[in-house]
């Protein structure tokens, strides 16, 4: 049966101590560890762990927050192939994930990376956060963060992550007021490193090249026939000056 415990409200600017994060647990024990031995632990493993599986998951959040979600299905593991082709994970120190959903990308990345790695996954939704700690809470190196990605530049601060080899995002952008997306990208543009990309996926095919060329130099698009719906990835680098921060 789905879970009937209805969202709760989320922080976006959280204190000093964030009541709706996971404390960063590299090198240490994992959040779920830190939850044995803390006394007094944060609120955020208080969250409920949702029933059912990921594409339901999926599915109740789009049926009920529509462009907010923008997809009703999680992404395929060719989907997750394809935004993660090519980075190199020797080198990769940190990557940042936004709107991980029910984590079909951070799943493969896990796979991928280096344990050294350190991936932020940043989601705003309760229920779907819910099911990230849960899928990632022996992964040492994921942190899993309730929160708005507009503030993933302060979310990564107070992590002390002043920088990221990659941007991943599978948050709709297109649909975000313009202001919003404009902080996105600039946040990006601030916190890669040199050789860094900024990864977008979509579930329609080339529709918004233009709009990732009026922020990048250089865009590619990398097709995935096999996901539902078929869709892609933008491969972005270079930020336009009226972008750069
Ligand atoms: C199209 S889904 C992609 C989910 C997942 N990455 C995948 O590939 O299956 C978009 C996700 O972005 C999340 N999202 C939307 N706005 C957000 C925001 N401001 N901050 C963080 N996550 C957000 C949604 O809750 C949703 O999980």
């Amino acid at each position: 049966m789905p879970s009937t415990v209805p969202p709760q409200p989320v922080a976006h600017t959280p204190p000093a101590t964030p009541p709706n994060t996971v404390p960063h647990p590299q090198p240490g024990p994992n959040a779920a560890d830190s939850a044995k031995t803390n006394p007094n632990p944060p609120a955020a493993l208080a969250t409920h762990t949702p029933k059912g599986p990921d594409w339901w998951l999926m599915m109740r959040a789009f049926l009920t927050q529509g462009k907010k979600i923008a997809s009703f299905a999680p992404s395929s593991r060719f989907m997750a192939r394809k935004i993660l082709d090519g980075i190199n994970w020797a080198t990769a120190g940190s990557i940042v994930e936004l709107g991980a959903g029910t984590g079909p990308i951070t799943a493969e990345m896990v796979k991928l990376a280096s344990p050294k790695t350190r991936l932020v996954v940043i989601e705003l939704d309760p229920v779907l956060c819910g099911r990230l700690r849960e899928r990632f809470r022996g992964s040492p190196n994921v942190e899993v963060i309730l929160g708005d990605a507009t503030k993933f530049g302060e979310l990564l601060a107070e992590r002390g992550i002043p920088k990221v080899d990659h941007v991943l995002s599978g948050l709709p952008l297109p649909s975000f007021p313009a202001e919003a997306r404009d902080s996105i990208l600039a946040t990006a543009a601030r916190t890669l490193g040199a050789g860094g990309t900024f990864r977008q996926l979509t579930v329609m095919p080339l529709v918004y090249y233009k709009l990732y060329r009026r922020y990048f130099e250089a865009v590619r698009f990398r097709f995935v026939p096999f996901n539902l719906p078929p869709g892609g990835v933008y491969v972005c680098r270079g930020f336009r000056s009226a972008v750069n921060p």
